[in-house]
């Protein structure tokens, strides 16, 4: 085992010629789904819910520190399709215009305020029409057999008009999806070149960063026999070609980001995902990735940092999470211990330091690039690298 994961990081890891460059590098910001989980899975809990009070987007003290002291240039912004466009709507091109707003507001500011990227993120796991009991509850996106679902069709127009509204601004990236799991894959590359060619009919060339099945899980990407996302994602086209692969990994037992300890060495679990990159010229940002403050965690995500910024198919990453509304509670990696989140300012239960103090300062931080993109529309390819104007 020790020496098949040894030679398979190397010839992963250091190709002669490859110049690896991280071009975006950030933070997860998590809060724009909250507030409408229901432990009795009540349906329509939290909906449309009262911003600011139940949810909220950004703090934009926190966008401020991480922008302007960390000189990080991206963030991924959650946001909830029940309430963007709400069930008496139905998913599709209308949408909640008040909501829209408060969104349109975070993502302007850290587009044009700071200058920073976002990644538009709908955080519902392929599903719509229940997110009381996410990420298991609600319909599938496309599923025929059941009547109360949301089709193709309608998430491709939901996507036009997102796109259309952001077309002008080539700071923002379009994150198809938050983590689909437990559905067909050929119904999971159906759904994205839905939105991607809806997207791209709408007029707008921004970036598009599309998952797979199985949580988009990187250690799984080769896994699940024919239904594998390895034998599906690259079926995927854009007109436009700029297009990345989003993937997500967890550095835990079980890859779920639940437990405090790290034991998953990265290398040799996104090897498979790598070599299938590169097999079909593809780009990959992994916009989630997490870990306490423990030793073999500082290990191991200097390992994931260290990884991307080795190999070329890697262009980007968001850390998970940041965001105003976690208070003391943890986005991950701490057996629920309340030990705060990335937001900058939180503290642990009982005043102690936060993962931002005890993670993202003395790990994270350190392996921000000191160059990144500032300027001009993300793209697949990067764009020019420079500090922070
Ligand atoms: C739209 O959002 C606003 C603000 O959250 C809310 O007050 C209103 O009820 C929502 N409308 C619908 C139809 O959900
Ligand atoms: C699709 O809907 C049917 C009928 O409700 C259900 O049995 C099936 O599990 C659903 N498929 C998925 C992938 O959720
Ligand atoms: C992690 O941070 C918490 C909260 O500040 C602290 O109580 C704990 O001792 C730290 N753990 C390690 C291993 O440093």
């Amino acid at each position: 085992m020790r020496f098949a994961a040894i030679s398979s990081a190397v010839c992963v890891g250091l190709l002669p010629g490859a110049s690896a460059t991280i071009y975006y590098a950030g933070v997860a910001q998590s809060s724009g789904e909250f507030g409408a989980w229901s432990p009795t899975q009540t349906r329509g809990t939290g909906l449309p819910g009262r911003f600011g009070v139940d949810y909220s987007f950004i703090s934009t003290s926190g966008v401020d520190i991480m922008t302007d002291q960390n000189k990080v240039n991206l963030h991924r912004v959650a946001f909830l399709l029940e309430r963007m466009c709400p069930l008496e709507y139905g998913l599709g091109a209308k949408f909640n215009e008040t909501h829209f707003d408060y969104f349109k507001q975070a993502v302007d500011y850290i587009t044009k305020t700071k200058g920073a990227y976002a990644i538009l993120d709908p955080h519902n796991y392929m599903r719509y029409n229940d997110p009381s009991s996410q990420p298991f509850s609600g319909s599938v996106i496309g599923n025929t057999s059941d009547s109360t679902a949301a089709t193709t069709a309608q998430f491709g127009a939901f996507w036009g008009e997102l796109a259309k509204r952001f077309a002008d601004n080539g700071k923002v990236m379009f994150g198809l999806m938050n983590e689909p799991h437990d559905m067909p894959s050929s119904l999971l590359v159906s759904n994205l070149q839905a939105a991607i060619d809806a997207i791209r009919a709408s007029g707008a060339t921004n970036l598009i960063i599309a998952p797979g099945n199985a949580w988009t899980g990187g250690h799984y990407w080769t896994k699940g026999g024919s239904e594998a996302n390895s034998n599906w994602i690259h079926k995927l086209t854009d007109p436009a070609g700029n297009l990345a692969i989003d993937i997500h990994e967890y550095l835990d037992q079980d890859f779920s980001g639940g437990h405090t300890e790290c034991t998953q060495d990265p290398a040799t679990n996104l090897a498979g995902v790598t070599a299938w990159l590169r097999e079909h010229k593809l780009k990959a940002f992994i916009t989630e990735f997490g870990g306490s403050n423990t030793t073999a965690c500082t290990t191991m995500l200097n390992g994931i940092l260290d990884y991307m910024a080795a190999n070329d198919e890697y262009i980007g990453w968001t850390a998970w999470a940041a965001g105003p509304f976690w208070g003391t509670n943890s986005p991950c990696c701490t057996d629920q211990r309340q030990l705060g989140s990335l937001e900058p300012g939180s503290k642990a239960a009982g005043g102690g330091p936060s993962l931002y103090d005890t993670v993202w300062l003395p790990v994270l931080q350190k392996k921000v690039p000191e160059l990144l993109q500032w300027e001009g529309p993300a793209s697949v390819n990067g764009g020019e690298l420079r500090t922070k104007p």
